[in-house]
């Protein structure tokens, strides 16, 4: 651990797990192991957002997310990123947009009841068969044997067409979703006026666009897409403008982001631990696939972290916490709590309780969206395995310089180059 705090310069707080450069340089592993180790409840008294508790293991994390009445997630004091200050502090040129991830109950359940269904189990299998076909023709367009940047052909695409799908937003503009959840999902883009004006414009922009698509929508329903769905219910089709928009920007960030990051996770991940690799290329066992989908979810985790306000002082595993601190919940750190995931740190696909990993959340805010994430990542794994193609990451991804959304390679930058896979027996199809 020593190494960080050595090398950490002087203005900046080595154990501040919020520092955009501890995640920028991937080096937030140490921190988070010395926070595990000696204080897993742990009050930064300064950073660039203002002091607040980092908490690094898995068990305090379900705790707090278990009491959403003492534990908010709410946009008015703050929401849930460790940015956020709340609408008493806001700064010039920051409007808030409600979203219902940081909405408490019982405004959260209403609205939240209904998208659900949109990502419920028969939606799942519903989509299954395209997602298939969509996932099998885009890999058959990557040029075998030539570098490529694995993020901007195939991360961003699956999960552009997906959102899009999701939306039923017009084909031809789809890629405006990506650079709209690219710029709506970035917690440093704060820091100035200039900055903040920039993300409101983007966010009007991206508030036209879905204007359009609702007033369509309003006079020709749909069955499926979530637009449609908010229109027919009573806790949807009043928002304001702001809220519309906040809402947006949850279902976009939540969907786009995030997924696109587990599958190139499941790219640099697996060339970083080649004989976990060799283990899906030997054995096509559909179990494995899922397991396998669960653990580079686990050992990626897309968001870092989320945020919670206490809305009274209360006692925090003998930490005597007051109302109105802000609480950062590390799950990039909790999924690799030692004493449920020994060997956290590496990969293994076979991994016994992968699925238990918290990088969903927990609790009633747990991510209404993961059914789909994981049936786009199954069907990436095993559309790979069928035609037996092995990535080889050429370079290092270059990563986001924020705490929030974690490891997203910026487009352009991830180089990768696909080969046959020539070795190993397939035990099952
Ligand atoms: C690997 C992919 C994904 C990860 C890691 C992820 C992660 C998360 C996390 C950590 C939360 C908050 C949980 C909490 O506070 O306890 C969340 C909530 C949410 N996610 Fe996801 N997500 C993913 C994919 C998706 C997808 C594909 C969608 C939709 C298209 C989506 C939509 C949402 C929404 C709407 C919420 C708010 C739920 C609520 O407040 O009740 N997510 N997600």
């Amino acid at each position: 651990m020593a190494t960080v705090i050595r090398e950490t310069p002087a203005d900046l707080h080595p154990l501040d797990l919020s520092r955009a450069d501890l995640w920028r340089e991937d080096q937030w592993q140490e921190p988070m192991r010395q926070l595990r180790a000696e204080s897993p409840i742990y009050y930064c008294e300064d950073s660039k957002f203002g002091p607040y508790w980092s908490v690094t293991t898995y068990k305090p994390i379900q705790h707090i997310e278990a009491l959403p009445k003492i534990f908010s997630s709410s946009w008015e004091y703050g929401g849930i990123t460790v940015a956020g200050d709340g609408i008493e502090h806001l700064k010039e040129g920051e409007i808030p947009m409600p979203m219902f991830i940081a909405m408490d109950p019982p405004q959260h359940t209403a609205q939240r009841r209904t998208v659900a269904p949109a990502f419920g189990p028969s939606e799942i299998e519903r989509m299954r068969a395209d997602t298939q076909a969509r996932t099998a023709a885009l890999i058959d367009t990557l040029p075998v044997g030539e570098a490529f940047d694995w993020v901007e052909r195939l991360s961003i695409e699956l999960t552009t067409d997906m959102l899009a799908i999701l939306f039923d937003f017009p084909w031809e503009n789809r890629h405006n979703l990506t650079r709209w959840s690219d710029a709506l999902g970035d917690i440093e883009s704060f820091n100035t006026l200039e900055e903040r004006q920039q993300r409101l414009a983007t966010a009007f922009e991206m508030g036209a666009a879905f204007k359009e698509l609702w007033d369509h929508k309003a006079k020709n329903p749909g069955k499926h897409d979530l637009i449609s769905i908010m229109l027919q219910s009573d806790a949807m089709n009043h928002m304001s403008h702001e809220e519309f928009m906040g809402n947006l920007i949850l279902l976009i960030v939540g969907g786009n982001d995030t997924t696109r990051n587990s599958m190139s996770a499941y790219a640099y991940g697996l060339h970083c631990f080649p004989e976990e690799r060799a283990k899906l290329e030997a054995n096509h066992d559909p179990d494995l696939a899922v397991n396998a989908m669960h653990e580079i979810i686990r050992w990626q985790t897309p968001l870092a972290h989320m945020r919670r306000t206490a809305l009274e002082d209360t006692e925090l595993f003998g930490h005597q916490i007051r109302a109105r601190d802000k609480i950062a919940l590390w799950y990039a750190s909790a999924n690799r709590d030692e004493s449920i995931f020994p060997d956290g740190d590496r990969i293994i696909v076979d991994r016994e309780n992968a699925r238990r990993h918290l990088a969903f959340g927990y609790g009633i805010h747990r991510c209404v969206g993961a059914r789909v994430a994981e049936l786009q990542l199954t069907t990436l794994i095993s559309e790979m395995q069928k035609r037996r193609l092995r990535v080889n990451v050429l370079a290092e991804p270059e990563r986001v310089n924020a705490s929030f959304v974690h490891v997203s390679p910026h487009a352009g930058r991830t180089r990768a180059l696909l080969t046959a896979v020539t070795a190993g027996p397939i035990s099952a199809r």
